[in-house]
Parts: structure tokens; sequence; C-alpha cells
């Protein structure tokens, strides 16, 4: 069966002053999910948008939104954004005191559940929480800003993922995604989908783009060619 790829745009390259018109047209264009950056000038070194944004954004998404929390602590905002329409929710390992909770508590709340890795943490959470979580996020770039250059050992990284992903499917028969986040663009989609993704997040790549839907068919056709 072919891979069911999804382009998660990151609306953290979009135009703020018009946020719904933005994620309109982005879905209008093929997005499969809605990147939303969520970060917190502590855990990561940029202020961006909490659960009111995600509210209003919510009836402009005809797709599932895909929070992604660059916040410390994590399990406070948890229930805020699931109520503000959130589907998924990711969050990164360092940025919590008791990950296996966390993961618990984002599925009490109705939401899907993942665990972001940066560039420089390993992968041994995982061992762990596997058989509980629904997706893998693999940074390719150090979070905090978008635009910046996707870093080639994260390949590595997904292709590591990818087979533990794939035995723990195999044991449990539940889906795990693996996504990965930063610098994704034309020229490097497929090479990140060989080695092992297949939720790829783009910002600058699409939102500085003249036409969304050209930035999406491109990205697709060299998915096509996996
Ligand atoms: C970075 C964010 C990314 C960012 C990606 O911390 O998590 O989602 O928007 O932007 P690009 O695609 O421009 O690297
Ligand atoms: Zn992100």
């Amino acid at each position: 069966m072919p891979t069911a790829y999804r382009i998660a745009p990151s609306i953290l390259s979009a135009d703020f002053a018009r946020l719904g018109e933005e994620v309109r047209k982005v879905v209008d264009a093929g997005a499969d999910l809605i990147h939303f950056d969520v970060m917190d000038n502590h855990y990561v070194p940029n202020l961006t948008v909490g659960p009111m944004v995600c509210e209003a954004v919510r009836p402009h998404a005809t797709v599932p939104i895909d929070v992604h929390l660059m916040v410390k602590p994590v399990d406070r905002i948890v229930p805020d954004f699931a109520r503000a329409g959130a589907n998924h929710i990711s969050f990164h390992p360092e940025a919590s005191e008791h990950v296996d909770r966390t993961i618990g508590l984002i599925h009490e709340h109705g939401c899907t559940a993942g665990l972001v890795f940066n560039p420089a943490t390993p992968l041994d959470w995982l061992m762990h929480v596997i058989d509980k979580l629904d997706l893998v996020l693999i940074m390719s770039v150090n979070p905090g800003f978008g635009g910046q250059s996707f870093i080639p050992h994260a390949l590595e990284k997904l292709k590591a993922v990818r087979k533990i992903a794939d035995s723990a499917m195999q044991r449990t028969g539940r889906t795990i995604h693996v996504e990965v986040d930063g610098g994704v663009k034309v020229d490097n989609i497929r090479a990140i989908a060989q080695a092992g993704a297949d939720t790829f997040v783009a910002g600058s790549a699409i939102f500085t783009a003249q036409d969304y839907r050209a930035a999406l068919s491109e990205m697709r056709a060299q998915l096509a060619m996996v």
C-alpha cells in the first residue's frame, strides 16, 4: 500500500494580520493539516500564539490542527488547547516533568499525542512510551524560528524512528506517524520521505510562495517519486 503522505503548512510564516484568510487559502491549496507553532520565550527564544488564536483559527481550518507546543511547563496549557479545537498536540520531553503523564493528559482531553525530538535530543525516551504515542516529530532545525536550514543529521534520526515506529505498529496495530519539522523544501522533501517521514511541516517554503497551491503541488510531485 503506498504511504499516504501529509503536508502540514506551519502558520508561523503566514501573515498574522490576516490569519483566518491565510489558513483558508492554504487549506484550499491542499494542506492536509495546519501546523500551529506555540512558543513561550522561555523554552524557546521566541513568542507566538496561544489557545485564543487557535480557537479563532479553528472555524477557518477544515482540516485537523496540529499543535506544536514549544512551552514549559506543558500540562497547564494542554486542556486549553483541546478546548480551543486542537486535534493533535505534540510536546518536547525536556519541557515536561512527567512525559508519560503528559501523553495521558493529551489523550484524556480527546487529542492525539506526539513527542518532539530536538536535533540533539536522544531517541531513548521513545523506548518507554512508543506504544502510547500517535506521532513522533523529528526537529530538523533548533526550535524557535522559521526559515532555518535543514540539519542533514535529521535524516539518520528519521531512519531510526521509522524502524521503531514500524515495529511498534506491527506489534500493536496502532498507527504512529513520523513527522519532520524545519527547513523542509521542494528540493529535499523526497530525501526526507525516503528516510522515513510521512508528515512534513513546511512554513517558509509554502507561505513565501506566490501561489500556495503550486508550492504544495511541487512538493507532492516530489513525494510521488519516492
Ligand atoms: C520551528 C517551528 C517550525 C517552523 C518551520 O521552531 O517548529 O514549525 O515554522 O519553518 P520552516 O519550514 O520555515 O523551517
Ligand atoms: Zn513546528
